[in-house]
């Protein structure tokens, strides 16, 4: 299962929120469903954002984003009276005429709702004139997270990241939470003289010594994707459009890294059409990051953990890199249509790492998506197994599956395999073209694909197959199952092993990449006892394994089969590490063994002030812990 694919639910509701009129696990209500997106309460139809003006003070003392944006927009409706806003937790101090401050203006902020936090409900001035509201935001604010100095690599500074998908924008700015509505936007952030500030936006590598950064973002983007980031960053170009902004440690080890994004982002313009968004920069987070990546326009947010040495790992560049056309440039207009954003990443994401690493690696990688995805989907109701899940009236919190991710994925690759490379790949570059700098939504994508592929190929992509593609449940049987000769084989040592033939010692795996480790560890023969993982870990050495990947594996087979000396590394990797996908796996494991559950919850004790709220969220209610979020 591929487990960074933290329920939506507990994405909306991570700290939540002041008094609750709501349970947090009730399903959205017929009213919310009816809502142009069900999980904003803005009134986007009537009026829209066009453009922001942020004036923010990083206050670290205080954990807060002091000072106030500037809000332009358009009426849509000319008889509009009010702009309704979507806030979480901020403290609103005062709305006014942006060229007038004096010029107060009625403002009301609603009850707080568990998932969506509270309308903020302000009377619009005659004509158009540019609104501003000061505000400040909570020191827990969900999309936010404010570290200390020794969560940091160099231990001397403190840091602050956002998080905005799915809808934690609205934590940090008062604004239209919804993908359906894009804006421009400008900035300017004050921060403590040491520090430097980036943004989803132009960034000027050059360091303000008076601690003030400005940023001009041109292009129009959804709310989910503002970002902002602050710390002790240095800067390296590292070739034509590609910088990397990394405190002092990881900047070297991520230059090289990451050395093939240029090449992918070549392979992405010619697959796709033009990059649109100026330069392509790499921000590598603290290993707090919740996520392995986040594709905040030009500047994608990496986690720490996929810097292996050998770049094994560098497939999340190219799964954020692709999001430069699916999901920046061609949006999913609600969030119940997220296969729109995160299955073509995912689908363009395997084709960059085939132009850049080969066919065999691309071809590991599905084969180890593809079993996650099996034994993921096993356990989900059939309503979840959908691609496209607006149809049903289904609590949204599952939308973040791997469904929509790899289902998606093996759907356009389907197509593709249909009607051939030249004519798929024709459309997609098409595709993107036509809904650039819009969103879209399932059946917006249906009516366009059998108007431009469809129509000429309707015997090889039938409609009822599309649609049980899109709005059935499982995986159709004519997909196609990636095979390949490299996990064969080792199937065939494994065998050998297993049936006394071969000493692990002789299984040659020197020239072993990341994903044949992942596939030996989860192709072994189970149970393990313990004598057997001894001599797995004599041999291969795994309990030191520095890739996140195939530790988090091995850790998983120590804590199902009580492999103790393992778990010092357990709680290195546990404390030290904050990606979801890493380590909820790991703490779900211990709590279903009787023995390791109180390891878990002394673990999660120590671990618990660094991890991000969302990963708070996110492993509190797997070890029984009392969430003291807000
Ligand atoms: N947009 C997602 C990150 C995300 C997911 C944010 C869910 C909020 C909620 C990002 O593009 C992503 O999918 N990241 C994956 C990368 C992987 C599939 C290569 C991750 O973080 O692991
Ligand atoms: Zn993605």
């Amino acid at each position: 299962m591929r487990l960074f694919l933290i329920p939506l639910l507990i994405l909306l509701t991570a700290c939540q929120s002041l008094p609750t009129d709501k349970k947090a696990s009730e399903s959205l209500s017929e009213s919310e469903l009816q809502r142009p997106d069900p999980h904003s309460l803005a009134n986007f139809e009537d009026v829209v954002i066009t453009h922001l003006k942020l004036e923010l003070k990083t206050d670290f003392a205080d954990k807060a984003l002091k000072g106030h944006v500037v809000i332009n927009y358009k009426k849509l409706n000319p008889d509009v009276k009010y702009m309704v806003l979507d806030t979480r937790d901020l403290k609103i101090r005062r709305v006014s005429l942006a060229n007038d401050s004096k010029q107060q203006l009625s403002w009301q902020l609603g009850q707080a709702e568990a998932t969506l936090g509270s309308a903020l409900r302000i009377k619009l001035p005659e004509g158009e004139a540019a609104i501003r509201i000061d505000y400040q935001t909570h020191p827990k604010a969900s999309g936010l997270q404010w570290l200390n100095p020794t969560q940091t690599a160099t231990a001397k500074h403190p840091f602050l990241f956002s998080q905005s998908q799915a809808i934690h924008a609205r934590s940090w700015i008062p604004l239209q939470d919804t993908p359906a509505v894009r804006f421009t936007y400008q900035a300017q952030i004050e921060v403590p003289s040491a520090l430097r500030a980036v943004m989803s936006a132009k960034n000027n590598p050059e360091i303000n010594p008076d601690g003030i950064y400005q940023f001009d973002m041109p292009q129009a983007i959804p709310s989910y994707l503002m970002a902002i980031a602050v710390g002790d960053l240095q800067y390296k170009k590292i070739s034509e459009h590609v910088a990397i902004y990394a405190e002092q440690p990881f900047l070297e080890p991520a230059a090289y890294e990451f050395a093939k994004t240029e090449d992918m982002i070549t392979a992405a313009e010619k697959l796709y059409g033009e990059y649109r968004w100026g330069d392509y920069d790499l921000l590598v987070l603290p290993p707090s990051f919740p996520f392995g990546g986040m594709e905040n326009p030009r500047l994608s947010f990496i986690t720490p953990t996929v810097i292996a040495g050998d770049r094994s790992l560098d497939s999340l560049i190219a799964h954020e890199l692709a999001h430069s056309w699916s999901g920046n440039l061609v949006t999913n207009a609600r969030w119940c249509d997220l296969w729109l954003n995160e299955g073509f990443t995912s689908y363009i994401e395997a084709r960059l790492v085939e132009a850049v690493h080969g066919q065999q690696r691309m071809i590991m990688e599905a084969a180890l998506n593809l079993q996650g995805l099996q034994k993921e989907m096993a356990d989900l109701p059939e309503a979840e197994q959908r691609l496209s899940t607006c149809e049903v009236n289904l609590d949204s919190e599952d939308v973040f599956s791997g469904v929509a991710y790899d289902k998606g994925r093996f759907f356009l690759e389907w197509m593709e395999k249909q009607v051939g490379r030249a004519d798929f790949d024709a459309f997609l570059n098409q595709y993107f073209d036509h809904f650039a700098f819009k969103s879209v939504t399932s059946k917006q994508f249906i009516a366009y694909l059998q108007e431009n592929l469809m129509a000429q190929h309707a015997d090889k992509l039938p409609l009822d197959i599309v649609n049980t593609w899109i709005y059935g449940p499982g995986l159709p049987d004519v997909l196609y199952v990636p095979v390949t000769d490299k996990f064969e084989v080792i199937n065939d040592n494994i065998a050998a092993w297993h049936n006394g033939t071969r000493n692990l010692a002789d299984i040659e795996t020197d020239k072993w990449t990341t994903q044949e480790w992942l596939h030996f560890l989860r192709a072994l023969p189970t149970p393990l006892d313990k004598q057997t993982m001894q001599q797995l870990d004599k041999t291969f050495d795994l309990s030191n394994s520095q890739n996140s990947e195939i530790a988090h594996d091995w850790l998983l087979l120590s804590i199902r089969y009580h492999y103790e000396p393992a778990y010092s590394r357990l709680i290195k990797y546990l404390t030290t590490i904050g990606r979801m996908k890493l380590i909820v796996p790991l703490y779900k494991a211990m709590m279903e063994t009787d023995e390791l559950q109180h390891l878990a919850q002394r673990i999660y004790q120590k671990a618990r002030p660094g991890y991000h709220p969302l990963a708070q969220s996110a492993v509190d209610p797997i070890v029984n812990h009392q969430s003291d979020n807000l």
